[in-house]
């Protein structure tokens, strides 16, 4: 685990793991956690497991949006087009973001727009898990034909491309987690341990 951009008010990951030892923190306790990443990083399966830990609702904004709109995600960019998508994806991340005692797995293009991932509501902890094309595409594609972004001849490459462009802004996230050979359950342990050290809990 590494700190990702220098800045936020949150530990490094070398002070994650001391539980009582570290020092006492003068922020504000974390109300909220958002999880971003690419397409297959283990947003849903990382935030279900942290939110189980600490008691906290899990809030996937792929399955609000679904909802909202009455379609799978793949049938909303088939039916009504990517734009569509975009501005219930905007809508739904605004209001989400005021929920409070919530894990939140955005989608993976949540955090590309100037400014999302800076002006996120104070107590919010962010965190980019991390991801190879190659391991995100193996990943979705045993959830089947999900993710129409990667539909194509040659998925690894459209998921090469699109992480070339996204990682400017997945990197401004509070921390950064590898997933690659991680456990769910042990990265949700890590984040958990990152918020203690916050004073969360
Ligand atoms: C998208 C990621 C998907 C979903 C949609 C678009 C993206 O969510 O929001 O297919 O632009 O990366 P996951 O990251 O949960 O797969």
């Amino acid at each position: 685990m590494k700190k990702a951009n220098g800045t936020g008010p949150y530990p490094t990951s070398d002070q994650a793991g001391r539980g009582s030892e570290a020092a006492p923190s003068p922020e504000p306790r974390i109300q909220r956690v958002l999880l971003v990443g690419f397409m297959g990083s283990g947003k849903t399966s990382v935030g279900s497991a942290l939110a189980n830990r600490l008691a906290w609702a899990f809030r996937d904004f792929d399955e609000e949006i679904s909802f909202r709109a009455g379609l799978p995600i793949k049938e909303i960019f088939h039916q009504r087009g990517e734009g569509y998508f975009r501005d219930l994806e905007k809508l739904v991340g605004e209001e989400l973001l005021l929920e409070e005692q919530v894990v939140l797995g955005s989608g993976g293009g949540w955090p590309v727009a100037e400014g999302r991932m800076q002006n996120l509501p104070p107590r919010t902890l962010s965190v980019w898990l991390k991801v190879s094309p190659g391991e995100a595409v193996r990943r979705a594609g045993r959830e089947g034909e999900t993710r129409p972004l990667l539909a194509g001849p040659d998925p690894e490459k459209l998921a090469s491309d699109l992480l070339e462009q996204r990682v400017s802004f997945y990197s401004l996230a509070h921390v950064s987690l590898d997933t690659e050979g991680a456990e769910p359950e042990r990265l949700a342990e890590q984040i958990e341990e990152l918020m203690k050290a916050t004073g969360r809990a």
